[in-house]
């Protein structure tokens, strides 16, 4: 894991985040001209500020997106990390609100409320392997067999609470909502579906497992849930699916790039809203 937020920073990292008002430049580009960025008709939204203008030459200055020469997933990357809180991750821009305004929230994870979540996730990845597994694309394909698959490792670990004599409840609002949403959203829009796919698979693999970490050591004296486990070297795993999201999104338009990205908000949304299940 990259970093740890401290356990007394963790209560805050369910809050509802408020966007910072300031546009400066990010820090990774200081020797170039950030110019804000303007939305072709459609993107308005975008949630990425801007885009970078090489000033080394007196020609008309080539337009780059941040992360761009990396390949699309840095893309990808940069507007979601841009979403986190400070608190969530050190790359994080969205702000909560000033300290004597927030709510004040105990940290008290309950297994009811861990079962929620781990029952609206397992759906959510049920529903994203079905997706990948029937393609109705042809570059969801490319997609099978990643190792990154949540499904099995979830029923595991549902299995092993009924097992302790827990009552597993049905599916709540938040992951039928957002199951629902993919769905639909794969079969007529493949450029957003592929965002919430990478999202979902890569946002499990960092703030997730801190996640986790943090829960089971609160209320399952630390043990592992198979969810955090993966077959294999998770960075390696992790490499692979970037490689083959870079080379899809290879065959996209500017446009269609932009779509994806834009489409991050509501995969922070959806995802945000089955993360706050733990806290119910
Ligand atoms: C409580 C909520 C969350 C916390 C504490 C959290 C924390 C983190 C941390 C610590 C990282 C690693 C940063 C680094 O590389 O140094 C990360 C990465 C990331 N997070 Fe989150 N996050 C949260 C929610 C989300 C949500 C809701 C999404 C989107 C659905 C998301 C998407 C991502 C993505 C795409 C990455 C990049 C992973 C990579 O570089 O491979 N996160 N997060």
């Amino acid at each position: 894991m990259a970093s740890l937020t401290p356990v007394s920073q963790f209560k805050y990292l369910f809050i509802e985040p408020r966007v910072r008002a300031s546009r400066q430049n990010p820090s990774s580009v200081p020797a170039r001209l950030y110019l804000q960025f303007r939305a072709p008709s459609g993107i308005s939204k975008m949630p990425t500020k801007g885009v970078v203008v090489s000033a080394t030459t007196a020609e008309k200055p080539k337009k780059r997106y941040p992360g761009e020469s990396k390949g699309f997933v840095e893309e990808m990357r940069f507007v979601a990390m841009k979403l986190h809180t400070r608190e969530q991750a050190k790359e994080g821009e969205k702000e909560v609100k000033e300290p004597e305004e927030r709510p004040v929230i105990k940290w008290e994870p309950t297994i009811d409320g861990y079962l929620r979540f781990l029952v609206d996730s397992k759906l959510v990845y049920d529903t994203l392997e079905k997706i990948i597994e029937e393609a109705a694309y042809p570059a969801y394909a490319e997609f099978r067999n990643t190792g990154l698959e949540r499904s099995a490792s979830l029923a595991k670990d549902l299995q092993w609470f009924s097992e302790q004599g827990h009552t597993i409840p049905e599916p709540s609002s938040p992951g039928l909502t957002y199951a629902n949403y993919l769905k639909e959203l794969s079969e007529k829009d493949p450029q957003a579906f592929i965002c919430h796919f990478y999202n979902i698979y890569f946002a499990h693999s960092a703030g997730g497992r801190m996640i986790g970490k943090k829960v089971a050591e609160k209320i399952l004296n630390s043990k592992e849930l198979e969810f955090y486990k993966w077959d294999g070297d998770l960075s390696q795993l992790l490499q692979n699916v970037r490689e083959r999201l870079n080379k899809v999104a290879e065959g996209w338009s500017r446009e269609e790039k932009n779509h994806c990205l834009e489409e991050t908000e509501k995969s922070f949304k959806f995802s945000g809203e089955i993360l706050r299940l733990i806290l119910s």
